[in-house]
């Protein structure tokens, strides 16, 4: 089959790779029809991970079940799914207890595990024609029948929209609530639409892409760009001078002022700042445990000068990690059956597999206009 492999930074190709086959009696193989690109494969993409050359990326996907293994009991051929980036057994400590993102048996020695990713097991992604799913049972989410139709709503259930949900959740955002969100990538309009549909109050989108902007204010958010203006002091403004009550780090470690330059904790502090004492922070964007080719010194061994004392006399609270996708994604796929909610509000281009490797040249340059690459293999 074909799919898009990892040959070293900024350098990814379309390969003939062989088909994935069913290897234990719980996998199902998925022909897969819509796959994203997420913000989270550039890290790899820019050479920042220690993904391997050869491995197909991939962890934004959906498609229809070809193939059963024969200890697989409710998953049939035919139907359609999404599948949580996370890989998970179920019967886990940390399963039991709902946090799919961190299994201790589908990476063994490690926890938690994912399709195509850098540190995350052995197993290839879906930006390809086909994909294996392992534990088939407890990780596919089967669609309803308006699934064909919308695709590039439900695919965002793979990953980014429970992602952008979990922040709001980390953060603790209630009906009412005021919400400042640093990103406005994919990741952090989900978190603002999320927030929005929770019944916040003000939701405010920091970002400096005046096209990500403008579907944040689509969307009912209130635009901040911080090019034109100090987003703080925006906040402190927007909200008579207290802060937020709740904020969302929806940009990780990659962050960076205007000229590129990378300052990792720049959202961090600054959402220090901008929430309101006994507020909470809901951290998504990632954050690694080591990065030999920062710029930043402290960044290198994984560690940011992060304003503890400011954290600390505001009594403020923190949750951060990766996002336990089977928590949400069956409730927020109700929103999508009954027409509430539209996540591809952000999809910018729609692509074959064989414009992926160009669409990473331009979504990783976070060229106006592209905000979300949603590629069609089986098309
Ligand atoms: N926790 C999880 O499970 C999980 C899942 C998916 C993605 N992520 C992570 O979430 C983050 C965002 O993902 P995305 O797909 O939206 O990525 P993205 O790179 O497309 O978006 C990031 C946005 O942040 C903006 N930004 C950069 N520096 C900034 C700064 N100093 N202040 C304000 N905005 C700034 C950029 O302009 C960009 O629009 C990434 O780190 C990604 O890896 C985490
Ligand atoms: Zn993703
Ligand atoms: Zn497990």
């Amino acid at each position: 089959m074909k799919g898009l492999v990892y040959n070293g930074p900024r350098d990814v190709r379309i390969a003939e790779v062989s088909d994935p086959r069913i290897e234990k009696e719980t996998d199902v193989l998925v022909k897969i029809t819509t796959t994203n690109i997420c913000g989270s494969d550039l890290h790899m993409y820019e050479g920042r991970t220690s993904v391997e050359k050869g491995k197909v990326l991939g962890h934004e996907n959906l498609g229809q079940v070809i193939a059963v293994g024969k200890a697989v009991e409710r998953v049939k051929v035919g139907d359609w799914v999404c599948l949580p980036f996370n890989i998970a057994c179920g019967f886990c400590k940390n399963c039991e207890q709902g946090m799919t993102q961190a299994c201790l048996n589908a990476n063994p020695g490690s926890a938690g595990a994912a399709y195509g990713y850098a540190e995350m097991g052995p197993y290839n992604g879906g930006q390809a024609e086909l994909l294996r799913v392992p534990y088939a049972d407890f990780n596919c989410l089967v669609l309803p029948p308006d699934a064909i139709e919308k695709q590039n709503d439900y695919v965002m259930l793979a990953d980014i929209w429970p992602t952008g949900w979990h922040a709001t959740e980390l953060a603790g955002v209630k009906t009412g609530d005021s919400v400042v969100v640093y990103g406005a990538g994919p990741v952090g309009l989900l978190a603002a639409y999320s927030a929005l549909i929770k019944g916040a109050g003000d939701v405010m989108v920091v970002d400096r892409h005046p096209d990500r902007l403008k579907l944040a204010e689509q969307i009912g958010a209130i635009p901040i760009d911080d090019t034109k203006e100090d987003p703080v002091e925006t906040v402190m403004k927007l909200t008579k001078g207290e802060g937020a009550d709740r904020g969302c780090e929806c940009v990780g470690w990659q962050c960076h002022d205007h000229g590129g330059h990378e300052v990792p904790n720049d959202t961090m502090n600054k959402l220090v700042r901008s929430v309101r004492a006994t507020g909470a922070l809901g951290v998504v964007g990632v954050f690694m445990p080591e990065d030999p080719k920062a710029q930043d010194p402290l960044m290198k061994h994984g560690q940011i000068a992060f304003d503890f004392g400011a954290f600390f006399s505001k009594n403020l609270r923190m949750g951060s990690g990766q996002t336990p996708v089977k928590a949400y994604n069956r409730l927020l796929s109700r929103l999508i059956e009954s027409g509430k909610a539209k996540p591809s509000f952000l999809v910018s281009h729609e692509l074959s597999l064989e414009q992926a490797p160009d669409a990473y040249k331009h979504f990783d340059a976070r060229e106006n206009g592209w905000t979300k690459v949603v590629l069609k293999p089986a098309a």
